[in-house]
Parts: structure tokens; sequence; C-alpha cells
């Protein structure tokens, strides 16, 4: 936990931001995997954990802006859950270590909330993403599952997205630990990826570090030789000569802070010269966006200048035609990169996807695309200082899109689909890297070098 006076200033400034009203916080509950008491991996909710910082199950919290007051609602642990699960302090105690003065017991939040309504004040409360807290908010508020998103509190979310996207100097170094022990994660595949290892080999090695570094897993690990299925959640291959090896890992801190990497090298220990041209096509891609970051650059400038050097690297190689800024804008190059260029990171590796993307990656008024390609855009703004986000261009040849866009005419115009067809057993590739917005420009975040070049690759694979 960061020291209580940080959570107390957040509380504070969250407070000013909403002026009235009283909010509701609804901290995780364990969730049963196969049976009651076999639960999931704990995590506690991310903006739980913004204002609050405990990292226990079964918690909740109220703000009564109106009235300063804030309260944290728990039970009291029995007799068994410490045989099970050891000793924790009261709620009384958890609560002192976070400056907020009053506990209560759970079964009182729906009398309190109820009161709180019957006075004439609003409670505000978050889209919530977990089937529990639905269950939660329909006990509490008498609001039905289907209808929360609709009343859920866009006041709120605005409030809260606007302090968690702007990451303060302690977060950035926790942010920093975590890109470090992702970049561990990453050059530990490197060093494996070889004809005849396991997909999961290399899964596993890769979650050993983030565990043996002090942290878990920041998303579902992709470690894959079939990159261009883009979340490949299954490790069902082993690794053969000519294949490109994927992976799209990443750590979180004890805190709960994310790191997000990615990075494709070729099992045989060099490229062929096909994928030596598509790898360098990304790498300029990729350049051309970094190239562009900086405040007040909207993030969408940097997709399209991503977009754009594939297109026209794609046109080098006989696949694409026309004007490739063109083709950038109106959404041709997603045939070979149809997702967005990168995301917000931070206390969630998405951060905030569950409090809507629009108002976490989209400035007020613009909505988010519906479009193939641009829809998968997760961040569009203008960059602002304290913004910690991911770049991850990647080009993939996706059979099914290639046979539906073709059959299609998709896009004729810019695209020579003959050409396209030669392509469709690549596969795909993507590096990704983390950035933070300063005063001046775009920082890459880590202290430790996660290779990019060719030449780096080779090098990191032969350590
Ligand atoms: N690292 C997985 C993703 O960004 O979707
Ligand atoms: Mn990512």
């Amino acid at each position: 936990m960061f020291s209580k006076e940080t959570y107390i200033s957040r509380r504070a400034e969250l407070k000013k931001a909403m002026g009235s009203g009283l909010l509701l916080f609804l901290g995780n509950d364990e969730s049963a995997m196969n049976y009651e008491d076999n639960t999931y991996m704990f995590r506690q909710d991310s903006t739980f954990s913004y204002y609050f910082g405990l990292d226990y199950s079964g918690l909740a919290a109220v703000i009564d802006v109106d009235n300063d007051e804030e309260i944290i609602f728990g039970n009291e642990l029995t007799i068994d859950d410490f045989v099970w699960m050891g000793t924790q302090p009261t709620v009384a105690e958890k609560s002192a270590i976070v400056g907020v003065a009053k506990s209560m017991a759970l079964s009182s939040l729906e009398s309190y909330l109820h009161a709180a309504i019957n006075k004439g004040q609003k409670v505000h409360f978050l889209p919530p993403y977990r089937p529990e807290h639905k269950l939660k908010i329909a006990e509490l508020l008498g609001i039905a599952p289907a209808a929360q998103k609709m009343y859920a509190s866009v006041e709120f979310v605005k409030a809260v997205v606007n302090m968690r996207n702007h990451k303060t100097d302690e977060e950035i170094a926790e942010i920093t630990k975590a890109v470090d022990i992702s970049t561990r994660m990453h050059l530990t595949a490197y060093r494996m990826a070889k004809p005849g290892v396991h997909e999961c080999e290399i899964a596993a090695a890769v979650e050993q570090v983030a565990c043996e570094c002090g942290g878990r897993l920041s998303f579902p690990t992709i470690a894959t030789s079939h990159g261009h299925v883009l979340h490949n959640h299954g490790f069902v291959h082993t690794l053969k000569e000519g294949d490109i090896f994927l992976l799209d890992a990443g750590a979180e801190t004890p805190l709960h802070y994310s790191g997000d990497l990615s990075s494709a090298c070729p099992v045989s220990g060099k490229f062929t010269e096909q994928q030596e041209m598509i790898y360098n096509i990304h790498l300029d891609s990729f350049q051309a966006a970094v190239d562009t970051l900086k405040p007040g650059v909207p993030f969408k400038e940097a997709h399209l200048a991503a977009a754009t050097k594939i297109v026209e690297g794609m046109k080098g190689l006989g696949m694409m035609k026309g004007d490739a800024r063109e083709a950038a804008e109106i959404g041709a190059y997603a045939l070979f990169f149809p997702c967005g260029l990168g995301h917000m990171m931070g206390l969630d590796v998405h951060d905030m996807e569950n409090l809507g993307e629009q108002y976490v990656g989209y400035p007020e008024g613009v909505k988010k695309s519906t479009q193939f390609g641009f829809k998968s855009l997760r961040l569009a703004r203008p960059l602002e200082k304290g913004f910690v986000f991911t770049v991850e261009p990647g080009i993939y040849f996706m059979p099914e899109l290639i046979d539906k866009w073709h059959a299609e005419k998709q896009f004729a115009d810019f695209i020579n689909y003959d050409e396209v067809e030669k392509w469709k057993g690549f596969s795909g590739l993507r590096n990704e890297l983390d950035y933070m917005i300063t005063d001046k420009g775009a920082e890459l975040m880590g202290t430790i070098k996660k290779p990019m070049t060719i030449a780096e690759v080779y090098e990191a694979m032969n350590k």
C-alpha cells in the first residue's frame, strides 16, 4: 500500500470534483471457480484499491460528500475464517490504516443507503462488471441488473477516470516496477523460443518470473506460434522451425499496477526473408507512432501514423495500392492491423475498461467508431501529462478475415487481394512497449531494455 496520506488526498480530490451526493464503492468478493471454497485468486477492484488501498475481500465503502463522511463497511472474521485464512485486522483497524475514521457492519449498508435516499441524497455507483456486484446493487438499491449500466453515475465515472488517467510520481514508480518485471519475463521467453519447445513451457517460465519477482500476471499470457489470433490464450502448439513466436505478457505488482509488453521472434533463430520484411515494416510503423507522441496530440494520430506506415510497407510488397494516408483514414489498413494501437494502463492492464472506453480513451463529444478496425481503438484522445499507455502495432494475416474481405471486395481500390492471398499462411507479429506522457513529450517506461530491432532480438535469443 501507499501511505495513508495518498488515499486521504485521493478521496479529498474526488469529493471536491463531485461536489455533492453519496458515492458507493463495492470492493470485490471471493469468487467461486468450480465450487464454493475453490476460488479464483482474489483481485481487489481497482477503483476500490485506488481510493481505499485495502486488499481484502468483502468490503464496501461510502463517501458521503454532502456530510463529509467516509465509512468502510465489512464483516468481522469468524474463528473459522481465522483457522483457514489466518488473522486479519478488524474492520475498524483496516479502516484506520487508510485514514477512514468510521466503520460499520456490512449488513447495515442497505439501511444506511435507504436512510440517505430518504433524506434526498443522490447515491452514485459505478457500472458493475461482476455478477455478484450486480446482485448487490439490485439488493441495495432495487435496480435490476439489466438496468444498472443505465443508472450508473456518469458524473462519478468521469471524476474517477479523470483522476486515474493522470498518474502521480508514486504510481509511475510502481508501474516502472511492473514494466521491469514484464521485461524480465520477455527476456526469458526470447531465450527459450526454440524448435521443439512447447508454448506451455514458455508460458510457465514467464509466469514463474512474475511470481519470483513478487508479482503476478496482469492478464492471461499469450504465448503462441499463431500470433495472428490476437488474444490466443491456448498453449497447445510445439514450436517449429519457421514459426514466429509471439509473447504478449505482463506483470502486476503487489499494489496491482500493471505492465504489458509484446515480443516476436523467429523460432529457428533467424527470420526468413519474408518475415524480416514484415518485421521491419512493423518496426517502421512502431517508430512512426512513437514519433507523434506528445502532450496535445490525439492518440488517434499515432494510430493513423502506424497504419499509414503499414500501408506504405504493404504497397512496397504489392499487397496494397493508392494513397497510404487515405487507406489509413478510411480503414483499409485494418485487414492487416484489425486492433487499436494501444490502451491506457495503470491499476488495470486496460485501465478502467470497466468504466467505459468512451470516457477513458475518447474526448468529450467524440464518439468511438463502430467501423471494423477503428472500433477496437481503445485510446484516441489528445494526450496529457501523466497518461500511461501501450504502443502495440502489429501485422497479422488472418485467413478468415482475408477470405471475407476478398469475397466482399472490401476496399478493392486499395488492396491487391491476389498478392495478399500469397501471404495467407504468414501468421502475425507485434511488439509492445509502455509509454508515459511528460511535460515535453513521451518517455519509454522501464529501466531494462526490451529488444526491438532484429539485431537486438537475435542477441536476446542467444543469451
Ligand atoms: N496485452 C493484451 C492486450 O493489450 O489486449
Ligand atoms: Mn496491450
